[in-house]
């Protein structure tokens, strides 16, 4: 069974009596321990879907099944419970709470589930010293550089062991370097059996991950598997095939 599934996937925005037709038809199926990368420009739908498949928003039409569970069926608190529990979300502008300090910001997803405190605090040291952070515990967010706060974001959301990871553009924020080290660390996660799925507008970002699906105007317009991961060459050729 894949970890995640989403069938026909609609998404309609209606503000001020304007409609936007952000999701029209996308099925996607991520089987346990992928790392996919969704692909396409600037308004394509990209972190839409991103919400939807986390149960940050509901869809207008079709369904989205994480680990089974069907997430467009489920209430708000019941969403807030599965994200807890089995979603990792990191956003391209890292969300950290400013007023708690990195080792209380990696630690609330974790006492939120009702885990032990000392157990979280055991974990947390170790992710954070994964993460090159070990210095940075009781640092609060604003006194850290951009990625630095996205590795903070990165271990809030691998605390609670997510059947998947979910990254919306996790560079878009960094420079260059920064970013390449947030992208090695998703890699070596992806290594050790994490699921991630990565949206990105950029092939070089895309290239870090094994599967590569095209997204243009709502739908997704073709696919390619990639053995070598790091090669963008081949992502901008596919780019250029189907403009
Ligand atoms: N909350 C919203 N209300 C109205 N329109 C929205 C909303 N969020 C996104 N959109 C529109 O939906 C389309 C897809 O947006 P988005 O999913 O953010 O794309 P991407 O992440 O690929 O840039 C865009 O046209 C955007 O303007
Ligand atoms: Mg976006």
């Amino acid at each position: 069974m894949p970890v995640l599934e989403v069938r026909n996937l609609h998404k309609v925005y209606r503000s001020d009596g304007v409609e936007v037709h952000a999701l029209r038809g996308i099925d996607l199926q991520v089987e346990s321990g992928e790392f996919v990368a969704v692909m396409g420009p600037s308004g394509c739908g990209k972190s839409t879907l991103l919400h939807l498949l986390a149960g940050l928003d509901l869809p207008t039409e079709g369904e989205v099944f994480v680990q089974g569970q069907p997430v467009h069926q489920l209430s708000e608190s019941q969403r807030a419970r599965l994200r807890r529990r089995i979603i990792g979300f990191v956003f391209q502008s890292f969300n950290l709470i400013p007023n708690l300090t990195v080792a209380d910001n990696v630690d609330m997803p974790a006492l939120l589930a009702g885990r032990a405190a000392d157990e979280v605090a055991r974990e947390r040291d170790r992710l954070l010293q994964r993460l090159g952070l070990a210095e940075k515990r009781d640092a609060f967010p604003a006194h850290l550089s951009g990625g630095e706060q996205q590795r903070v974001a990165i271990a809030r959301a691998l605390i609670n062991h997510p059947t998947v990871l979910l990254a919306d553009e996790p560079t878009g924020n960094l420079d260059t370097r920064s970013g390449m080290e947030v992208l090695n660390l998703l890699r070596q996660f992806h290594q050790e059996g994490q699921t991630i799925v990565l949206v990105t507008h950029d092939p070089k970002v895309a290239s870090f991950a094994r599967r590569v699906v095209f997204m243009r105007d709502g739908r997704f317009v073709s696919e390619m598997a990639l053995p070598e991961p790091g090669d963008a060459s081949r992502i901008l050729a596919e780019l250029l095939a189907i403009a």
